[in-house]
């Protein structure tokens, strides 16, 4: 890899991509001819999904960057990472996150759902604007399904520090991310990026366990469904990041297959996304100050 930035709009960067629907994307995106930087939290695992994607893709142009997507410094060490090897991104695709059985904080002191799924893309993808800010590139972020059916106040208790329940956490965090993903579509709508919301569906993405001796296997059915599922998970993201026919739809929210889902009028209003992006954008600057705020 060279130091001076690599002049292309084919470039890509899938964020969570050594393994699941991250890596998935990555190679579809590979596949098709684009450099794809990849990033993940473990640099034996990274460089291993890497090493396999160029194989997969029978071109080098594939590269793994070591990131810590829970805090902001992670995201924006990140994207001057990304800066450093690429000057333009024709797609982003935010991608890593996850559910945690257990409430836990993290470095900056939030609530690790809301820091990774909602904080984090929020900052890399301000961050990296300058590099994908026109109309021919996408931006995709990956939100947790059920978010728009979260029925509490998404405003109050933010960090879960009263209740806590992964389920109510990831419901929270997707609404969240909905809303400024949204309101990025609005603010970008004239000269940026194209942007999308894309529900990855309920499915496992990593394997599912092997069975331990003195546990039965999953019924041969039921391992069939899990292994479906798996392997669509990345759907929707591929097909916002590349469907010719979505360059229209900035905004859109698409389903587990691709196709875009009507978004409940007023639910999303302009006044929700502005106050969510307002929060977000609240927390993910003290942080970067080193203030964390409840
Ligand atoms: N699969 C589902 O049922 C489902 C349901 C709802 C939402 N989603 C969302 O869909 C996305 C993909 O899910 P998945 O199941 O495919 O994920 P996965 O198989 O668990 O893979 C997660 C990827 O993200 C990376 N990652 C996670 N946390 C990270 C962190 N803090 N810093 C850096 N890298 C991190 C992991 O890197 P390392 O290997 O280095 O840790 C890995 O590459 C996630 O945003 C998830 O929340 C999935």
């Amino acid at each position: 890899m060279t130091a001076t930035p690599h002049a292309t709009d084919r470039a890509a960067l899938v964020t969570g991509a050594t393994a699941g629907a991250g890596y998935r994307t990555a190679q579809a995106l590979a596949a098709r001819g684009l450099t794809v930087l990849i990033s993940g939290d473990d640099r034996t695992r990274g460089a291993a999904a890497a090493a396999r994607l160029r194989r997969r893709a029978g071109h080098d142009r594939v590269y793994f960057l070591r990131a810590d997507h829970s805090t902001v410094a992670g995201n924006l060490a990140l994207a001057a990472a990304v800066a450093e090897r690429v000057d333009r991104l024709g797609v982003l695709v935010n991608n890593a996150g996850g559910a945690y059985p257990q409430r836990r904080e993290t470095a900056d002191g939030y609530e690790s759902t809301l820091a990774t799924n909602v904080i984090g893309p929020f900052t890399l993808t301000r961050a990296l604007l300058p590099l994908v800010r026109r109309p021919g590139a996408r931006c995709v972020n990956v939100v947790s399904p059920g978010g728009a059916g979260f029925t509490g106040d998404p405003f109050s208790d933010v960090h879960s520090v009263r209740h806590y329940t992964a389920a109510a956490a990831s419901a929270r965090a997707g609404l969240l991310a909905l809303a400024w993903t949204l309101e990025l579509a609005r603010r970008e709508r004239a000269w940026g990026p194209r942007v999308f919301a894309a529900d990855p569906g309920a499915g496992r993405s990593a394997p599912p366990p092997r069975p331990r001796p003195g546990r039965l296997p999953a019924p041969r059915p039921l391992r069939r469904i899990a292994r479906t599922r798996q392997r669509r998970t990345h759907r929707a993201a591929l097909a916002a990041a590349t469907t010719w026919e979505l360059a229209g739809a900035t905004g859109s929210l698409l389903d587990p297959s691709g196709r875009r889902v009507p978004l409940a009028p007023g639910v999303l209003d302009g006044e929700f996304t502005e106050r969510a992006w307002a929060l977000v954008d609240g927390l993910a600057g003290a942080a970067a100050h080193g203030r964390a705020v409840d």
